[in-house]
């Protein structure tokens, strides 16, 4: 199992004082020194956290592959062609968002995805669609020309954090998932299950399987035993937990979970 580390958290402590520190570079290598098998960054059309000077340096730096994750939206779609990463991860962006909620629609953006996936394409850039668990939206993006599909974790995450964590005591509980254990149970199994169908249809259709968005050290090992998947993106939890052990220790525990 590859893990990809999403090191755009890193870039959120750094852009609310608007310094140079923590420095993304120093934290590409740490997390290549720690043994992560691919650097994934979020180059968000508000610029909230990566800068279009991280995309490049660390495109060009990396010595292992990077994942940049975009929008469909046109001038970032020339940006990512320019810089090269080995492989694109489109993402539905909304400016109010704190996070990438919930996954593409591929099916009302079907034209427009097409294309960009051309253009990625002719620009040797594999490209990875980030979409929910659903065989609908699974062959569109088939359809479109995809080779990869990420499958959005977050409501497996967050049923998970209802059910065995503490969070419906806290500020952040999920209102409609304020339910009993039992009915929470029953959600998680269901999603466990939505997730291994999706992941056998999509290798059946021939496309690489991922998966991420709210995996942590608690709720990943079911995700990691999905079939077909081969790469998990992971960000916010690694980064938290560096506060506390530094980044390459926090990679390691995460790593050895994996395996
Ligand atoms: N994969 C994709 C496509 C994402 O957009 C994100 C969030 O930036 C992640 C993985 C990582 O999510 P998290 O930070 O919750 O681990």
């Amino acid at each position: 199992m590859k893990l990809g580390v999403n090191i755009d958290h890193v870039a959120v402590l750094r852009e609310a004082r608007k310094v140079n520190d923590p420095d993304i570079i120093e934290a590409m290598f740490t997390a290549i020194k720690a043994g992560a098998d691919q650097i994934t960054i979020h180059l968000r059309e508000d610029r909230r956290h990566i800068q279009d000077i991280d995309v490049e340096y660390i495109c060009k730096l990396s010595k292992i592959p990077v994942n940049l994750e975009c929008s469909i939206d046109s001038k970032i779609i020339d940006i990512v062609c320019k810089n090269k990463p080995h492989r694109a991860t489109i993402v539905p962006e909304k400016r109010e968002e704190v996070t990438t909620e919930g996954g593409l629609d591929v099916s009302k953006n079907f034209d427009t995805l097409k294309k960009a996936v051309k253009k990625l394409k002719e620009n040797e850039i594999a490209v990875s669609l980030f979409i929910d668990p659903n065989k609908e939206t699974t062959k569109l993006s088939k359809e479109v020309g995809a080779d990869m599909v990420e499958y959005h974790t977050g409501a497996y995450a967050n049923i998970y954090a209802m059910l065995y964590g503490n969070l419906k005591h806290s500020n952040h509980s999920i209102k409609e998932l304020e339910l009993s254990r039992e009915t929470l149970k029953k959600k998680l199994d269901d999603e466990i299950k939505t997730l291994k169908e999706c992941c056998k249809y999509a290798n059946s259709l021939g496309l690489k399987v991922a998966a991420g968005h709210g995996l942590n050290y608690q709720n990943v090992k079911e995700i990691a035993k999905l079939p077909f998947v081969e790469e998990l993106n992971i960000g916010q939890s690694i980064v938290a937990r560096s506060v506390f052990t530094g980044l390459e220790k926090a990679i390691n525990n995460m790593r050895d979970l994996l395996k």
